[in-house]
């Protein structure tokens, strides 16, 4: 057995793994798990900014800034949470900029900010700067300054180590077993303190945002652990993808001035949201799309519509949107200083996943249970400061906050106390049986076909629309591409980078993100946020104004569902108008 000793381990070195790494270098040996390289980890896709109530630019308030996120998550946001976001995101940025992260300046030196959508002043008069931001390359100049900071401190980092299995002890996390894609070896690392920092699910769609590397693996280790998953109904999409392609064009262009246009040339927001416009909650401007699309005003009658940000000149579109501008001419033979750019809604952003308390800390149900010893922070987790809908540039804040809460939650309250679980005996034996499996299977199932129509199905049946006979078709196909996985097969064979062999680990993990997904959209009869059912339009606080807890059951397709009320402290649900 390849066996490790850290008091933590982190797996994922994104913005929120290693903002956790950050608080916690000094005093304890730490390890960052990572299947990938850290600068290619998804945290470097977040283009547009960072939110928090500087009020560098006009007046701007931590309370505003909550607000604006209670009511953007359409109520289903634990306000605890929503307060400590918005008041620590100020603190989080300044240890940003004092570790090196080249923000966008002001003329006078300070952090620049610039306008998204939902963040309002002065509890939605009307939109306020409020998003800091370097370029559209947000994410990858955090990722940048944390990695920088991360190696000075000496964190030791495992690249391309692939977590299969979270190693439970009595109750205790006690580590977990990871794949090393180098030469197919299994390792066991046993410690005090795991950290689930390892991102969404965005690749169970077909049109999505996300890196391949976004397969909810953390999630679906900790399913099948028998972890519950927080409201996996409720997953965003953004408004503005590359037509086909998926790829974001960041919502800043909105943000600078830049408008939606369908086919007969109208800025169609302006119809739907006359204070927000184009800045209204993406849940919000997604539906709107999509019913210029529905009804008939899609380009050319088709499925997509324009964004414009010629008028907004070369100057300011090379200062601030330079990464997209090239995406759109690169993927698309676009020209954005002259012509319109094809956009779609791409999925996005996991809002739901497991469940913690504002330390970070993983429960295990809806008694907020805590499980000693195991935390998660950023996408995978759900403390629920997003709800049904999350806001344009609080995921980035999400990280840093929570990374950072959890970290240091870690070094003054848990590792004082805390010993090492002993592993069991047969620590490795469940990634060793799904690992040989794979590569020693004969028969015809390829990995491909279940993937693609995994991701159609998610994309026609479980996307920004949803009803009752697609969510239930989308379950019945669900079970059959589960079946269909226990009989998948490999074409290669080998240890050294097998790619294949992850790919297919990955896949199964999107299905059962998936199956959880589903379930809880089918049981939520109701509209709130992202989660639109057509066959019921209204939102139904009296019966859902709850959080979703799937368990896996041996049932395939059929997790035992449980719920968990919303913690609720300033803002009692309104109907939300923009
Ligand atoms: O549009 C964007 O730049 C995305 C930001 C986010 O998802 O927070």
């Amino acid at each position: 057995m390849n066996y490790h000793k850290f008091d933590v381990v982190i797996v994922g070195a994104g913005g929120a793994g290693l903002m956790s790494a950050m608080q916690l270098s000094h005093n304890s040996s730490i390890a960052v798990v990572s299947k990938l390289y850290p600068m290619r980890s998804h945290t470097g896709a977040a283009q547009g900014g960072v939110a928090a109530a500087l009020g560098n630019t006009e007046e701007d308030h931590w309370q505003w800034h909550m607000f604006d996120t209670v009511k953007g998550g359409d109520y289903l946001v634990d306000q605890d949470a929503a307060a400590i976001l918005a008041q620590e995101a100020v603190d989080a940025i300044y240890d940003l900029e004092h570790w090196g992260m080249p923000f966008n300046r002001t003329s006078d030196g300070r952090i620049d900010q610039r306008r998204f959508g939902g963040h309002t002043r002065n509890f939605g008069e009307g939109p306020v700067r409020r998003s800091c931001y370097v370029a559209d390359r947000t994410g990858h100049m955090i990722l940048q300054t944390m990695y920088q900071q991360s190696l000075k401190n000496q964190v030791r980092f495992f690249n391309e180590f692939m977590m299969l299995d979270l190693i439970m002890s009595d109750g205790q996390a006690a580590g977990i077993v990871a794949l090393n894609m180098l030469d197919g070896e299994l390792h066991v690392f046993h410690a005090k303190t795991v950290v689930l920092a390892t991102g969404g699910y965005g690749r169970a769609w077909r049109v999505t945002s996300n890196a391949l590397a976004c397969t909810g693996d953390g999630m679906a280790v900790a399913y099948r652990r028998g972890i519950p998953l927080e409201d996996m109904e409720m997953y965003q999409f953004h408004p503005t993808g590359l037509y086909k392609v998926g790829i974001l064009f960041t919502e800043a262009a909105r943000g600078e001035g830049g408008y939606l246009l369908n086919k007969d040339g109208e800025r169609f927001c302006l119809r739907y949201a006359p204070t927000l416009q184009e800045l209204a909650p993406r849940d919000m401007v997604s539906r709107f799309i999509y019913q210029e699309i529905a009804e008939g005003r899609g380009i050319d009658g088709k499925d997509y519509v324009y964004l414009s940000v010629a008028h907004l000149g070369k100057k300011l579109i090379d200062e601030k949107l330079p990464e997209v501008i090239d995406f759109a001419r690169n993927y698309l033979g676009v020209d954005p200083y002259y012509e319109p750019v094809p956009i779609q809604p791409t999925a996005h952003y996991t809002m739901g996943g497991i469940p913690t308390d504002i330390e970070g800390r993983v429960v295990k149900d809806e008694n907020n249970t805590v499980i000693p010893g195991l935390y998660a922070a950023g996408e995978v987790a759900c403390v629920s400061v997003h709800g049904s809908n999350r806001l344009g540039t609080n995921s980035l804040v999400d990280l840093i906050v929570f990374g950072r809460r959890a970290g240091k939650h870690i070094a003054s309250k848990w590792l004082p106390e805390a010993d090492f679980a002993p592993l069991p005996a047969d620590a490795e034996e469940r990634a060793r049986e799904q690992v040989e499996t794979l590569l020693s299977r004969t028969g015809n199932e390829g990995q491909d076909a279940i993937r693609q129509e995994l991701r159609d199905m998610m994309m026609d049946k479980v996307s920004v629309v949803r009803d009752e006979r697609g969510l239930t078709e989308a379950r019945q196909q669900l079970v059959s591409l589960k079946e269909r996985y226990s009989r998948v097969r490999l074409m290669d064979h080998s240890r050294t980078f097998n790619t294949e062999l992850m790919e297919v680990i990955e896949l199964g993990n999107l299905l059962d993100c998936s199956e959880a997904a589903i379930a809880g959209a089918l049981a939520r009869k109701e509209s709130r946020g992202a989660h639109y059912r057509t066959d019921y339009e209204k939102r139904d606080d009296a019966n859902f104004l709850k959080h979703t807890l799937a368990y896996q059951t041996e049932r395939t397709g059929e997790p035992e569902l449980r719920y968990k009320p919303v913690v609720i402290t300033e803002f009692q649900p309104k109907e939300r108008k923009y």
